[in-house]
């Protein structure tokens, strides 16, 4: 069975969290998740299926050492992708922000995520709605939904769970045939 391979940026650990929590929901269908910034272009090719996550920082930057992190991020990784043709890839998205302090650019990282596998020609999968959020603003929604999972473990921690459980029953049987047959 081909794998799902979960990778994230982190600054201060909360995306790492969340990844660990979708890896748990996900069980035997993926493999353990990993920083960006311990991964090679290689083992993130090796992938055909993937979930990736970002935090925002910046102004809906790539997070990473020039957003003001502490760690090398997908800001860093990004300049390896430039040139790699993505198009076998299905890849779903996460993001991480806090809509109370950050309303006017809520998870906009996320939208860096996504133009930049969807530039690579990846099929991006796993929109979100913008229900149950309040912000003014965030690059992340295309067409009135977010590209990805939006998670606000800041102000609103007790809706994490079922958020990655409702979007996981969306996206995972769309990432492995194994999954597919027993949704
Ligand atoms: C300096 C700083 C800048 C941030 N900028 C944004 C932002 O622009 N938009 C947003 O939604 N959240 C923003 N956040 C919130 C973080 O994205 C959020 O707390 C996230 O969960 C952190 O994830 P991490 O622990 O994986 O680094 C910012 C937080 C800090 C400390």
């Amino acid at each position: 069975m081909s794998k799902i391979g979960i990778f994230f940026g982190t600054d201060t650990g909360t995306t790492r969290l969340v990844a660990k929590k979708i890896y748990a929901k996900l069980g035997e269908a993926a493999d353990k998740p990993k920083n960006i910034n311990r991964a090679s272009l290689s083992e993130l090719l090796s992938y055909d299926t993937l979930i990736l996550g970002t935090p925002s920082y910046g102004v809906g930057d790539l997070p990473g050492i020039a957003t003001g992190c502490m760690e090398a991020g997908w800001a860093e990784f990004a300049p390896f992708l430039d040139g790699v043709d993505l198009s076998r890839k299905k890849v779903a998205l996460f993001g991480l922000g806090h809509q109370e302090r950050y309303s006017e650019r809520f998870a906009s990282s996320l939208f860096r995520l996504y133009a930049l596998f969807y530039g690579a020609g990846a099929q991006i999968i796993g929109r979100w709605s913008t229900e149950g959020y309040e912000f003014k603003h965030s690059a992340a929604v295309l067409d009135g939904q977010f590209v990805g999972l939006v998670i606000d473990q800041r102000g609103q921690p007790h809706l994490t769970d079922a958020r990655i459980e409702q979007w996981l029953a969306q996206v995972a049987p769309q990432l492995t045939p194994e999954l597919a047959r027993a949704a």
